[in-house]
């Protein structure tokens, strides 16, 4: 059993958990994943570390409500255990040798762009940093990302905090203004990794995106988290999560994410009302 050591809520639909799992601490790297089930009878979800102690054996995770089971874990709280916990799983980043380096948040993948811009920070690399959040309410990780970034854009939907706009008209205004990256590293939704790259695409720049599709075994066994990159069949839990983000088809990634989305809210609505 894996205890919730913490607890912090960081806006109405997302969670910080920081859970004992000593093990996985030991071995975790940024970019890799766990995959959880509350309770013996329950759906395993994939989430990327968002952050790992391995003096105190924890690892942070963070975590959207978005369905019946993100519920059921956000419901827990402090000193209630998790059923299981297994990890790390996944290719850790590759961090090493890069010297300066955009790294693209967006939403609730601000929480796994926050350990790739910490690591790289320890490594020495130049880091700027640009999330993206719909308004005020949903920014999270501010302090930390400023603790780590050499220059720290926010960018909101609506202009609430931060300034007005997308994630790419901050980075194609760097770039603009004559910043020149190793890498840019886009880590949010499909929707903004896609136009990240495009743009980044246009000016030949590498970027790197990291991939969260349905996954099941979390193995390469199911199938479940298949993408085409580059025309091949690549997995995301044993390929991936990260890819070249000018090689992935991010309109097939995006028709399979929706697939489940009914059955989701169906389950959602049966657990929660
Ligand atoms: Fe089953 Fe990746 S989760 S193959």
């Amino acid at each position: 059993m894996y205890e919730i050591k913490r607890k912090k809520v960081l806006n109405p639909t997302v969670t910080l958990m920081e859970i004992q799992a000593p093990l996985v601490a030991a071995k975790a790297q940024p970019g890799q994943f766990i995959i959880l089930r509350v309770d013996e009878n329950g759906e395993r979800i994939p989430l990327t570390i968002a952050d790992f102690d391995p003096a105190a054996g924890t690892v942070t995770i963070i975590f959207q409500i978005v369905g019946a089971t993100t519920a059921k874990l956000g419901a827990l709280n402090e000193g209630q255990c998790l059923h299981d916990f297994v990890g790390p799983l996944g290719t850790p980043s590759h961090l090493e040798g890069l010297k300066k380096v955009a790294v693209i948040g967006g939403g609730v993948g601000s929480a796994i762009a926050y350990p790739v811009a910490k690591k790289l920070h320890q490594l020495g690399a130049e880091v700027h940093t640009i999330v993206g959040f719909r308004n005020r309410d949903l920014v999270i990780l501010e302090d930390e990302f400023r603790a780590v970034s050499d220059k720290l854009i926010i960018m909101s939907d609506d202009g609430s905090y931060g300034q007005k706009g997308l994630v790419t008209n901050a980075l194609e205004d760097l770039i603009k203004a004559g910043e020149q990256y190793d890498e840019v590293i886009a880590i949010g939704p499909l929707i903004m990794m896609k136009f990240v790259c495009k743009l980044t695409e246009s000016y030949g720049i590498k970027t790197v995106v990291s991939m969260n599709p349905i996954m099941i075994d979390g193995t390469g066994m199911c199938g479940g988290c298949r993408l085409t990159v580059g025309g091949e069949t690549k997995f995301a839990c044993v390929d991936g999560p990260d890819f070249d983000g000018h090689l992935v088809d991010f309109d097939e990634a995006m028709e399979r994410g929706a697939m489940y989305r009914d059955f989701e809210r169906h389950q959602y609505e049966e657990t929660c009302n």
